[in-house]
């Protein structure tokens, strides 16, 4: 019920139906919405190593995970998850925040659609609940165009598979991929199809129910052409292309009958939601088995991946018949290091396996590669000697790359010295290219064996060639490197290394370290003379009403202020977790920052950082002072000038007596301040 008002609004909206029209629909039938209760059962359960560990392949380092950044590219993984505070926060970019937050960010899911995925993965029960007309219009405005794409594209899906089921001609496919063998279960599963001959059938049905003509072209379902409402795809049978959340992000149709003329496959132009180089197809439903076995296989075509996959082999994928982007290799690098890439015997097999080798080399990543038996292809050979068969002749059968290159030019190089030359030459140049110097040398040593060469020599070429890389790289890394010191700082209150008073524009760097504080402390008690009190309690009533002048520390404190009042302290996650993007992006920025990282900082800069419980105290009392000593400043210039300007008699004794009792202030401030112990530095 509930999705079928869903869906009908996405289709009004889709229409291009009036804004008022829109209110008047949502008005009518959407209204409800995940109750409260329900995603805070989602966020309590939700754990960011499980959502982000999905993704990215994460390693133990001290209490926190690492990994490498999904956001950017990187060599040394600098993404870091925090399962304490249930953040993640990259080094590098800056990314941050929750496991919804996540869940929005790479794969593009609406704030809802987050929630759902992780209610889905934890069995949690999703109730709906009333909502406003204004939230109501905010949702429907959030439909955005790509989402629009992949509504689009889901109903385009679910369009062919009914059509293969349930019309003749429809039937015609069916028979065509039960004939090579895929059973029902395989293709409900890859959610086969088949697109319909008569030219514009979809089309004519998608705008029928909604749709509109711009979005269907956007999505590749329509012909591009200007005003045509001609099907993209006809008489094919429909293979969707999922992108990692399961999301059918584009289509490969393949024609049934051999026809020269026509391509065998028709695919998804590049569109908004789908960019070729970005997608592995398969990878959605292999990614789990690919953790499980540490391993990718990689074929070539949609056939070999649907074939392996229902013979029980799970952790394949398809480069879908062009060469392998860095961008697909680097999906896999997260979920492991380990590709395997299956190929037919023929010759146009073995160069499509050279294409893309040196790129997962670059990456350090450990590529093999295995050809099989002319003129088989992944999916014939299974179907020939079954999983067992298959899975002994990969183990048996594959080689790394310099074995792999070796072997088939060995015939060719062994009667000609000068075609040996360039095959050592090719294979140190992918040598060099691997990362890791260890892996280097075993490859240099395996290199030296094959061709009963002298290892030194070889060292020395691969250095050769590893230094004039560098060489082009380095003014590159240098800018590279100067961004990364710049990101690298350290938080502000580490920084203190005396007390001098530090220049007045510090003052925001102060009044950070008091939010930090109530965010990081806020709800841990401290002594007050006998009865213990909440160090938001504390830290609100020395600030005496005191606001801060950066708007949006303001807008937090006053956040605190307000929860405050309703007798309320909150912990770190509700911070972490804030309904105010901005609130929130500072929390995880505050949060993720300070102690878990004490261990590089300290190797870095050698600055040994106290245990936290043990300065816990002190690191409040010297914030909050340092905090009313900027202001005090602050307040005694402004004073100073207003005297320098101002004429008025009454106005000059108001302020004079003012500027005494700043100046007492200070005075009061330098001496506590003198007493407090700030956090030791060497
Ligand atoms: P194949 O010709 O090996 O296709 O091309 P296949 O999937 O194994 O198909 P069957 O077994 O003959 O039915 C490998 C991949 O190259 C892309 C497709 O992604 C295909 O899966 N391809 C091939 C095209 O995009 N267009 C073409 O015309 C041919
Ligand atoms: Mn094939």
């Amino acid at each position: 019920m509930q999705k079928n008002a869903n869906t009908k609004i996405r289709l009004a909206i889709l229409r291009g139906v009036n804004q008022s029209c829109i209110i008047l629909l949502i008005s009518a039938i959407e209204s409800s919405m995940i109750s409260k209760f329900t995603i805070q059962k989602i966020m309590d359960e939700a754990r960011v190593e499980d959502i982000v560990g999905e993704f990215v392949n994460l390693k133990k380092r001290g209490s926190n995970l690492l990994g490498l950044c999904p956001f950017h590219n990187e060599k040394t993984p600098s993404f870091n998850v925090n399962p304490a505070r249930n953040i993640y926060k990259c080094f590098g970019c800056g990314k941050a925040g929750d496991p919804v937050r996540f869940l929005m960010d790479y794969q593009q899911l609406s704030y809802p659609d987050a929630l759902k995925y992780i209610a889905k993965k934890y069995n949690i029960e999703v109730e709906e609940e009333y909502r406003s007309d204004e939230e109501k219009q905010k949702e429907a405005e959030a439909f955005s165009l790509t989402e629009s794409i992949h509504i689009a594209n889901a109903y385009a899906q679910k369009f062919y598979s009914d059509y293969m089921l349930n019309t003749e001609s429809g039937r015609i496919g069916l028979a065509y991929l039960k004939e090579r063998g895929f059973i029902q279960a395989t293709i409900d599963k890859f959610q086969l199809g088949f697109s319909p001959e008569g030219g514009d059938v979809l089309t004519k049905q998608a705008l029928k129910d909604g749709f509109q003509l711009d979005v269907l072209k956007k999505a590749g379902i329509t012909s591009p052409k200007e005003n045509s409402t001609y099907d993209f795809f006809r008489n094919r049978v429909m293979f969707p292309i999922h992108n990692m959340t399961g999301k059918v992000v584009g289509f490969g149709g393949r024609i049934m009958i051999k026809d020269e003329k026509a391509p065998k496959y028709v695919n998804t132009s590049e569109s908004e939601v789908y960019q070729k180089s970005k997608i592995l197809y398969g990878a959605y439903f292999a990614k789990n088995e690919i953790r499980k076995k540490d391993e990718c296989l990689m074929v070539e075509g949609y056939t070999d991946v649907i074939s392996l996959y229902q013979a029980g082999i799970e952790n394949v994928v398809a480069s879908s018949g062009t060469a392998l982007t860095v961008d697909q290799i680097r999906l896999i690098k997260r979920i492991t290091p380990n590709i395997t890439m299956l190929y037919d015997g023929d010759a146009a097999g073995v160069k499509a396996a050279l294409r893309g080798t040196d790129l997962i080399l670059e990456e350090g990543m450990n590529v093999r590669i295995v050809v099989l038996p002319s003129p088989e292809d992944p999916d014939s050979y299974v179907k020939k000697v079954g999983a067992e068969g298959f899975g002994a002749f990969i183990k048996n059968n594959r080689k790394d790359l310099i074995s792999f290159k070796a072997s088939i030019f060995a015939d060719e190089a062994k009667s000609d010295p000068i075609k040996k030359a360039q095959l050592i030459r090719d294979i140190i140049d992918s040598i060099a290219k691997v990362p890791d110097a260890i892996q280097r040398s075993v490859y240099v040593k395996e290199c030296a064996q094959l061709f009963d060469m002298n290892e030194q020599i070889l060292i020395t070429e691969t250095n050769k060639v590893r230094r004039k890389k560098q060489n082009e790289a380095a003014s590159e890394e240098r800018k590279q490197q100067q961004i990364e010191v710049r990101e690298d700082q350290l938080p502000e209150s580490v920084h203190q290394e005396n007390l001098q008073p530090p220049a007045i524009s510090g003052l925001n760097l102060v009044e950070r370290d008091v939010i930090r504080i109530l965010l990081e402390f806020g709800n841990w008690e401290i002594d007050a003379e006998g009865t213990p009190i909440s160090v938001t309690a504390y830290v609100l009533e020395e600030l005496d009403g005191i606001d801060m002048e950066h708007p949006l520390f303001k807008k937090v404190l006053d956040d605190i202020r307000r929860q405050f009042a309703n007798g309320q302290v909150n912990d770190d996650q509700y911070f972490i977790s804030h309904h105010e993007p901005d609130i929130a992006s500072l929390a995880i920025d505050i949060l993720s920052q300070p102690y878990s990282l004490s261990e590089n900082w300290t190797a870095k800069h050698k600055i040994i950082i106290p245990d936290k419980k043990s300065v816990f105290v002190k690191d409040i009392l010297s914030a909050v002072l340092r905090f009313k000593q900027f202001r005090n400043i602050a307040e005694l210039k402004k004073v100073e000038q207003l005297l320098r300007e101002i004429k008025d008699e009454a106005e000059i004794t108001r302020l004079m007596k003012l500027h005494i009792l700043l100046t007492e202030q200070k005075k009061e401030f330098a001496k506590s301040a003198g007493n407090v112990i700030y956090r030791p530095t060497t």
